[in-house]
């Protein structure tokens, strides 16, 4: 495990700091989740008496079947658990890692690390599912993955969300990918390859996945089609607890995703540089002015910094209080900075992202907070035909060719270069936010934007100016320092536009709406939950009764 850097640990320490993690009983469980029938394998879990683990490893196993496009034993993810018996937080992280044949990256050419077999990093959603089962859970991993084998078996419908998702991917689906996913909305998806493997793993765990059978067919596969995965690859992989980023920011603690997922570090990069101001005595403009500077320096250096810790050296001060502070400094509270006078390391845009998250909490205290992704929709597009597997394009989210953005736009440094092994730095950011009378658990897709959705939501919910529902589904903004452009969601208010743009802000009105949030808010004086689905979504609130 790794232990927390000294420049957290003074944000820690700094005297404005005093939230307690303490929480009591909820009324209830809840699971809230992007697809009411992933919520539902999670609840049935606490309907047998299982914990948030076991709910927690049903929905993650059954949102890989129907929402395939987004996350699945194919890909890889975040889980960040709360452990109320032992008042303890811990992050699992079944983040892809690089196989040994990617090299250094030379392996990758344009598009290659997007789309086909090529693109994928070993898959490691199996190994975080396998422990949070097995040392976390109580029902044992056949029960947990039952409803995701029934789900891959009788099949579910095509909506027309994810029937424009196939629509936009479609060009990247290799045959067996083309046979199961290219339909319209109102058929039925079946998986009956992906419900034999499924079934293996409830009976095997782990070990069938990386050593047994499923590595052997996967690997088969993989090599006969132009993937750099190995046996020895899959032999290697393994489940890491990793201790995650905690920072308090005026009252609130904040709890959130640890490297190699850059949301953590970001986030204490924002609230550290916001530390000497009052967000809730700003007026709106001021405040969001001052979030999408902070955001600008933050992205900055995030893209510069950070890589997997296991392999590079992080500069952690990077994050030192007074270097926080310089850039706070440096921000015109009347006038936008132009990034690159902050200075640039090269161009960035974002578009088209898809990952998925969700939300747990059981009547003993325990939560899970988990992000979960093949990265880009469809991830590689590559379906292993003998096992029925989905693969990601996780190879993107490094620098795989350096001064070229990837899929989100990020252009990063070599901190974030391919090396075997190495896991690629990802913007994944489960997150409980812990304030004085509730526990907000929360996170969302959205590749490169999913830090800024976090920040605007725990901002939001540190105001208590609006209900908790417009913390989620109020329209959002976005800047992650190049394109110099401040991301406008359709919907945002057009006199606050017209506000920033008035302080020199240059604004790009996107086309469509992003992000896709799953919370929970607990009270914790009466232990009342309030689920809260995005309503840019599909998902669902499941209550346990
Ligand atoms: N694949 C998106 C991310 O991890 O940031």
């Amino acid at each position: 495990m790794r232990y927390l850097p000294a420049c957290i640990l003074m944000l820690l320490t700094t005297p404005v700091f005093a939230a307690s993690t303490e929480a009591v009983k909820p009324e209830s469980g809840m699971v809230v989740a992007a697809q009411p029938a992933a919520a539902e394998a999670g609840m049935a879990m606490l309907q047998k008496g299982g914990n948030a683990f076991d709910a927690a490893a049903a929905t993650a196993l059954a949102l890989g079947v129907v929402e395939p496009g987004s996350s699945g034993l194919g890909g890889g993810g975040f889980f960040m658990l709360y452990i109320a018996r032992q008042d303890r937080y811990v992050m699992i992280d079944a983040r892809e890692t690089s196989p040994a044949a990617a090299g250094h990256g030379e392996v990758f050419e344009s598009r290659s690390s997007i789309d086909g077999a090529q693109a994928a990093g070993v898959p490691g959603l199996a190994a975080g599912v396998d422990r949070l089962a097995k040392k976390y859970g109580k029902l044992g991993l056949k029960r947990v993955v039952a409803p995701a084998v029934k789900l891959a078996t009788d099949g579910f419908t095509v909506s027309s969300r994810l029937a424009g998702m196939i629509e936009w991917r479609k060009a990247a689906f290799n045959p067996a990918a083309r046979e199961l996913f290219d339909k319209k909305p109102g058929e039925i998806i079946r998986q009956p390859q992906l419900a034999a493997t499924l079934k293996q793993f409830g009976e095997h765990g782990a070990e069938v996945f990386y050593r047994g059978e499923t590595a052997l067919s996967l690997a088969r596969d993989l090599k006969r089609d132009g993937g750099l995965i190995g046996l020895n690859d899959l032999g290697e992989y393994h489940a890491v607890e990793r201790k995650p980023v905690v920072f308090d920011y005026h009252g609130y603690r904040v709890v959130t995703a640890a490297l190699p997922s850059s949301g953590g570090m970001t986030l204490a990069h924002i609230f550290g540089q916001l530390q000497d101001d009052d967000l809730k005595r700003l007026k709106e403009l001021d405040r969001d002015h001052l979030l999408i500077e902070a955001m600008k320096r933050a992205y900055r250096d995030r893209n510069r910094y950070l890589g997997d810790a296991d392999f590079v050296t992080v500069p952690y001060d990077y994050l030192a209080e007074n270097r926080l502070q310089e850039l706070r400094d440096s921000i015109d509270m009347q006038h936008a900075s132009p990034a690159l006078d902050i200075q640039g390391v090269g161009e960035m845009f974002s578009e088209g992202h898809d990952t998925t998250h969700f939300s747990v909490v059981d009547r003993e205290g325990n939560m899970v907070s988990a992000t979960l992704s093949v990265n880009y929709a469809f991830g590689s597009g590559y379906v292993s035909p003998s096992t029925g597997i989905l693969l990601n394009d996780e190879m993107d989210d490094f620098a795989t060719r350096p001064g070229e953005p990837n899929a989100y736009g990020l252009v990063q440094g070599q901190a974030n270069g391919v090396e075997p092994g190495k896991r690629m730095l990802s913007s994944m950011t489960p997150s409980f936010i812990i304030g004085p009378e509730r526990t907000f658990i929360l996170g969302t897709p959205g590749g490169s934007r999913i830090i800024s959705m976090v920040l605007e939501a725990s901002v939001g919910s540190m105001l208590d100016e609006a209900p908790p529902d417009d913390w989620v589904n109020s329209p959002r903004f976005h800047h992650q320092f190049l394109p110099d452009a401040v991301q406008l969601e359709p919907g945002f208010s057009a006199k606050l536009a017209g506000q920033l743009q008035g302080s020199g802000h240059t604004l790009q009105w996107l086309e469509r709406p992003y992000g896709n949030m799953q919370a929970i808010l607990l009270d914790r004086k009466s232990g009342r939950l309030t689920g809260i689905t995005d309503r840019r979504g599909e998902g669902a609130v499941s209550r346990q009764p």
